[in-house]
């Protein structure tokens, strides 16, 4: 496909003394149609060539050669110079590439390695509300750099490390039996961990024998590897449960504790670089000229090392073994000061800046419900897997109301009951607290997954009505001239860039808002314009954009994680 944008910016290169790379990137769009497709504003040069913004934009106008451009008309506004594409060459230019399938053979990424740290729920504590939110969005980001052909790497670093394995194997020990593990078992544990912190309150040599389970297990005794295993393996098949509803997938399940042997060299390469220094019986570095007033704590007074410890040594192996040009981490915004301390501490670590500079955080907000924060402490913490299972029975309930008829009604009840809930965690920009409110995800008519599901099940019930869907060949370009129709087509064309613009930001909320606005645009094409029953040309020129929606939709609904019914 043309890229209009690469086009212009040729241009303005003859005209103005600025490299086109950088030029495509003053290029916006912008947000009404009447002002273009593409604008340029001139504010950035007015500067340097000490004239008025609006002057320069005229002086372009002048100069600037479209001929071969796509572009049929320029005009100034203000300091801006607004671009206008040939409808025609657009339509085309569309329809010619997705016959050719070229939206889904995306090479950007092309030889580029990301890691992408993200779930990362903690051994024998509940799978919770902002594990979903860290699992949805990790999972999205995953997807979307894999379709734009970079090397990803997904990494569930669980949470499976740390002193309180030392308390729940010694209340195991002297408790084990009286909890049904196996039935509930991140319940029994949760019940379990209590008991025995409430225990080591009170006798300080019950606390004396957690600390030692915790050293044991670091030395690797087997009585205790044999517990701890049992607890990851338990709290991984609930887990699992969770991720099998919600279709996630990792490429490593190394966890904190893949990194106990590797904490040493952390510590050594620190106290080499000079930085690691005693504060109050602890290791700590200090990050203060790096603008960070906590220091990062690497040994504890008690001689255990931290969860940012793990972190670094996380970060060393993932530079070696994966060579990232990025590594994202997906965590609740309660974490950013962690992120900003271990990657100011990484710069000590003697990597090559490609990496210390490729470290990413990706903070996300809360969930809170109308009534407040979701919370373990207030007791209003909700269970993910019951969250999907309810989000499945409402489905299925609204389902049974639209339409008793339908057949699978519990598999479609599934698709969209998650979908809903995964729609709804990325609908918003990520940093953004989200309310959790049933009505509003489930809303068939609202800014949701089921409206973007049920914009695509029209498309293809529309499809399965046509007596033949065409093929590109069937379709005169010409008989596509309402605006309904190039409103859509423009969308189409915007797809590769908006799953870049994602890559840009982080940010599924990107496809997410991109998916409403093509099912938006669907819905105004439909309500405007027969389909079927139309002039032969007609009717399959509106058949075969209808088919091209249906695509899109559901292949961005599938980069999000939620799949397409074919029915609803
Ligand atoms: N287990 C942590 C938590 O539940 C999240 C881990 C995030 N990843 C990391 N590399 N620190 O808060």
């Amino acid at each position: 496909m043309i890229n209009f944008k690469e086009k212009i910016s040729e241009e303005l290169e003859q005209i103005i003394n600025i490299s086109k790379k950088e030029l495509e990137t003053y290029i916006e769009t912008p947000k009404d149609t009447k002002n273009g497709d593409y604008s340029f504003p001139c504010f950035r040069l007015a500067k340097e060539l000490k004239k008025a913004p609006q002057i320069i934009a005229n002086e372009i106008k002048e100069k600037i050669n479209l001929e071969n451009t796509g572009i049929e008309k320029v005009e100034v506004i203000g300091g801006f110079l607004n671009f206008f594409i040939n409808k025609k060459v657009l339509i085309k230019e569309v329809l010619e590439g997705f016959e050719k399938q070229e939206y889904k053979d995306l090479k950007i990424g092309e030889g580029k390695n990301i890691v992408i740290d993200y779930s990362a729920p903690n051994i024998a504590k509940p799978f919770h509300i902002g594990h979903l939110r860290s699992t949805v969005i990790g999972g999205a980001l995953s997807n979307i750099y894999k379709f734009l052909g970079y090397n990803v790497t997904g990494v569930n670093h669980l949470g499976d490390y740390g002193t309180q394995f030392g308390k729940l194997i010694e209340g195991y020990k002297l408790w084990g039996d009286e909890y049904d593990i196996d039935k509930d078992p991140i319940n029994e544990l949760t019940k379990i961990y209590i008991r025995i912190n409430n225990l080591c309150k009170e006798d300080e040599k019950i606390l004396e024998d957690c600390r030692n389970n915790f050293k044991k297990l670091e030395d690797g005794d087997s009585y205790c590897v044999e517990i701890w295993n049992r607890f990851k393996e338990v709290s991984l098949k609930e887990f699992q449960r969770v991720y099998d509803l919600l279709g996630s997938k990792f490429e490593s399940w190394n966890g904190e504790a893949f990194y106990a042997d590797k904490m040493q060299e952390v510590v050594e390469l620190l106290e080499k670089s000079g930085k690691l220094v005693e504060s109050q019986g602890a290791k700590v570095v200090d990050l203060a000229d790096q603008g960070i007033d906590t220091p990062c704590i690497i040994i504890k007074s008690n001689g255990s090392s931290t969860y940012a410890t793990r972190d670094l040594a996380a970060i060393l192996y993932r530079a070696r073994t994966y060579d990232f040009d990025k590594a994202i981490y997906v965590t609740s915004y309660e974490q950013i000061l962690h992120f900003k301390q271990i990657f100011a501490t990484a710069k000590y670590l003697g990597l090559d800046e490609k990496y210390t500079n490729g470290l990413i955080h990706v903070p996300f907000g809360m969930v809170l419900l109308p009534t407040g924060k979701m919370s373990t402490r207030e007791g209003t913490s909700i269970k993910l897997e019951d969250l999907l299972n309810e989000a499945i029975e409402r489905a299925k309930k609204i389902i049974e109301d639209k339409n008793p008829e339908l057949e699978d009604k519990d598999l479609i009840a599934k698709k969209v009951g998650v979908g809903a809930v995964i729609f709804n965690d990325l609908s918003n920009n990520r940093v953004k607290d989200e309310i959790f409110d049933w009505d509003t995800i489930l809303n068939f008519q609202g800014e949701t997954g089921p409206y973007v599901q049920y914009t695509y099940v029209r498309t293809q019930s529309i499809l399965r009505k046509a007596e033949n869907v065409p093929s590109f060949r069937d379709v005169n370009i010409e008989k596509i001239d309402d605006n309904y129709s190039v409103n859509i087509l423009k969308l189409i064309y915007d797809f590769e860039d908006i799953l870049v613009e994602v890559t840009k930001k982080e940010e599924p909320s990107i496809l997410s808002r991109y998916l409403i606005d093509l099912a938006k645009a669907f819905s105004n094409f439909y309500n405007e314009n027969k389909i079927i029953g139309e002039e032969k040309e007609i009717e399959n020129a509106r058949l075969y954009l209808t088919k091209v929606v249906g695509e899109i939709l559901k292949t961005g609904a599938s980069l999000l994680g939620i799949e397409m019914p074919n029915k609803m």
